[in-house]
């Protein structure tokens, strides 16, 4: 499956004519990382300065630095420097000028969430995160995070511009696959252990994109993207208490938890105000309230929209280059007093403190040594996350295969051959692959014909599904960063390939033991489902999915997944459909430079929680996933008090194989005086492997936080005074066990 090309060419090009004609950045030496270890020498050339004094905070350290360096110097560290990283000799996406004067390293800054972006360079092409997100593994998360970092690092770059924390509002999204889904809390969770791993070991996290960056736009023209609802045009016109509770909390996580080192601003508006230079995100939130003593930076290209307001409102480095922030114009804003020096410094200290903190100062460039990257200790992670990210959607029996009761499997579909990514910033380029024909070859041996067709022609391949023992139908999607899916079939109108839908039906009517397997980036509508009788959605499974894949089809696995995204039955069933006010965004030109406004109308009801509260049946609900064996719940106890509760509950594997099930817990929150509630919320989830018969306990802490709304009058979460309810379950539509609990001083019946 080819994916529209993203291609960075025309805004670089574009944009150099632009800078040409602003006076551009300034830039220094970059000293080049060279060959050699993966750990970085000392940075000798510090000596002697009082802010090379090591004995000193990073905050007392910046300051000096700040008040040597000139103003033109400190302008130049409030952009990049170069947006084409081949320029440098470097393999990084973004790049920030040193200064060797004062003994300033140059800072790279690579991509991304599935794997180190290198250019041509090999990666470990780690599973979307969509598909960590379906393994609710937390260990698993800071192992891919530490991973990720570490060829980040042996790519010669210091920091990694991920993860994407964005919830998940539109299942079009161009960019789905790069989330953890539309729960707010479980994206949460990830994040933490996530960013920690990959901060562990000397790299910069970068958590993105903030805030509210839900959706590309509609009719694209490439390569300028999606035009109807650009994410760099769109103003998000949202509630308060809808954007507290559901799009920031992942950051909030990043920043209180985490330790974040930067933040990256996005691209849209949020209630008027560009993300990157809005005064109530990046300085009222962030930083008085959060705490956060990172940098913040933004969006690569078009996230900055002006000069002042930017600088005024807290945005410290424009990314990948000075357009905004050129010399040119920071001096003439500083010239005319709408930006104070003072705030300049801000700006500039903000960054130097973190990289003081970080070590950044302190140590040469990291050479780049790619050569050295333990590729098979990271291929043992993604393999990991492809084998407990599969989520088994359907199975009639059919599932495992007898590999020895088999003579013949068709293997339909191309991407059954293919290495299936979304596209855009985020791509990378596999250090190996193993696809799944080649995996399911492999398992079955010799005395098994399996046979390949790419499936561009339905009825030819559905004669091989009707000569063949079992077939195996490979689909996907089309996602890419930079346009949102113009439907959401496995096919859309405009997009290349075959219509998949109609492929599917077609090989199911010929041979009724098919076995649809999804590989896709978000959900997808599954009009077929009921004829079929085994689906297995593997998300872009990465470099080993075909392994992972071929495990769990022929039992060598038990699947253990669950949905961090609901799949509804019908597109007419989601929150903003047929409602152009809400999605992509009607015209609504503003001074401010937006020219679409997206109504968040929908409120706190995205997901699942608005299935619920509508009474909708989605096709697969959240947190859906079945596996070979059954679990049985049973004996919630709950013990504590208000600011700490403890939950438990016995689970019990009732089948013949041993398996890893993933306990959930929702609450519902009452609803005093009408006050909106979502009908229930995650707020806890636990792994747990049991052998056949045995019996395990779950345990869950829950606190204030986890029962609390967003009080906007009094601008703080607050637990309501009531009745709350816990259920805990195998998944948001099957909650076998239920406990009430009186709050805030509330009582229950
Ligand atoms: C994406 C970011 C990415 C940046 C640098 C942008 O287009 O939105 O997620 O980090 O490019 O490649």
């Amino acid at each position: 499956m080819t994916f529209m090309a993203y291609n960075r060419s025309l805004p670089v090009a574009l944009l150099a004519v632009l800078i040409s004609s602003c006076g551009g950045s300034p830039g220094s030496t970059a000293n080049s990382p060279n060959g050699g270890g993966t750990t970085a020498a000392p940075n000798s050339s510090c000596s002697g300065f009082p802010w090379c004094d090591t004995s000193l905070t990073p905050a007392v350290r910046a300051a000096l630095l700040v008040d040597e360096l000139t103003l033109n110097e400190k302008f130049q560290l409030m952009a990049g420097d170069d947006p084409a990283s081949a320029a440098n000799g470097v393999p990084a996406v973004g790049v920030s000028n040193g200064i060797e004067r004062v003994s300033l390293n140059t800072v790279f800054y690579s991509d991304g969430p599935i794997g180190v972006r290198e250019g041509d360079s090999p990666t470990t092409a780690h599973p979307a995160p969509i598909a960590l997100a379906a393994s609710f593994n937390l260990e698993l998360a800071r192992q891919t995070g530490a991973a990720i970092a570490n060829e980040v690092k042996h790519y010669g770059n210091d920091v990694l511009h991920a993860p994407t924390v964005d919830v998940v509002r539109i299942l079009v999204h161009g960019r789905v696959f790069e989330t953890y889904g539309e729960d707010p809390y479980l994206t949460a969770e990830l994040a933490v252990p996530w960013i920690e791993g990959s901060q562990s070991d000397g790299i910069l996290g970068n958590v993105k994109h903030y805030v509210v960056n839900t959706q590309e736009g509609q009719v694209g023209a490439p390569p300028i993207t999606g035009v109807v609802g650009s994410r760099f045009l769109v103003n998000a016109i949202i509630d308060e208490r809808v954007l507290r509770e559901l799009y920031l909390p992942p950051f909030e996580a990043a920043v209180k938890r985490a330790d974040v080192g930067s933040v990256m601003c996005a691209y849209n508006y949020v209630n008027g105000a560009p993300a990157c230079a809005s005064e109530s995100l990046l300085i009222t939130i962030l930083r008085d309230e959060w705490g956060f003593d990172g940098y913040v930076l933004t969006d690569y290209y078009f996230a900055q929209k002006d000069t002042i307001n930017s600088a005024n409102n807290g945005n410290d480095l424009e990314m990948p280059f000075g357009l905004h922030y050129s010399q040119q114009r920071l001096q003439n804003a500083v010239d005319t007093g709408l930006i104070t020096e003072a705030t300049i410094d801000e700006r500039v200290g903000n960054q130097l403190r973190t990289h003081f903190k970080y070590g950044l100062i302190d140590r040469d460039n990291y050479p780049t040594d790619g050569d050295a990257i333990d590729f098979a200790s990271h291929n043992a992670i993604a393999l990991q996350t492809a084998e407990q990210g599969t989520v088994l959607l359907r199975n009639e029996g059919l599932l495992p295969l007898n590999a020895v009761a088999l003579t013949s499997i068709a293997v339909i579909g191309a991407t059954a051959d293919e290495y299936v990514n979304g596209g855009g910033s985020s791509a990378v380029n596999p250090a190996i692959l193993t696809t799944p024909l080649t995996s399911i070859r492999a398992r079955v041996g010799p005395d098994v014909t399996v046979t390949f067709d790419d499936g561009s022609n339905g009825a030819r391949a559905a004669l091989l599904a009707a000569s063949s023992d079992v077939a195996l139908v490979f689909v996907t999607d089309n996602a890419t960063e930079g346009q949102d899916r113009a439907c959401l079939n496995l096919s859309c109108p405009g997009e290349q390939g075959q219509n998949q839908d109609d492929l599917i039906t077609l090989v199911a009517a010929a041979n009724p033991d098919t076995v649809v397997i999804l590989q896709t980036g978000s959900a997808v509508l599954t009009p077929w489902r009921n004829s079929v009788p085994a689906i297995l959605e593997a998300w872009y499974p990465g470099q080993s999915g075909g392994p992972a894949i071929a495990s769990i089809l022929f039992g060598d696995l038990n699947p253990g997944g669950k949905l961090p995204l609901s799949f509804p039955d019908s597109a007419d069933d989601t929150p903003y459909a047929n409602n152009p006010a809400q999605y992509p965004g009607i015209p609504a030109p503003d001074p401010g430079g937006s020219t679409f406004q997206a109504s968040f109308s929908e409120g706190l009801l995205i997901g699942y929680r608005w299935y619920d509260a509508q009474g909708i049946t989605p096709a697969y609900p959240y947190g859906f996933g079945l596996s070979y064996t059954n679990y049985a719940y049973s004996n919630l106890q709950v013990s504590g008090n208000d600011a700490e509760l403890t939950v438990s509950a016995t689970i019990t594997n009732t089948g013949s194989r041993s398996g890893t099930e993933i306990a959930q817990l929702y609450v519902a929150i009452p609803s005093p005086g009408g006050l909106p509630q979502p009908p229930r919320q995650l707020k806890g989830f636990q792994r747990i492997t049991l052998a056949p018969g045995a019996s395990g306990t779950v345990q869950f802490a829950l606190d204030e936080r986890s029962f609390a709304y967003w009080d906007t009058a009094n601008n703080r979460f607050d637990v309501v005074t009531g009745c709350h309810q816990i259920q805990v379950g195998r998944h948001s539509r099957d909650l076998p066990l239920s406990a009430t609990v009186p709050l805030a001083g509330g009582a229950c019946p």
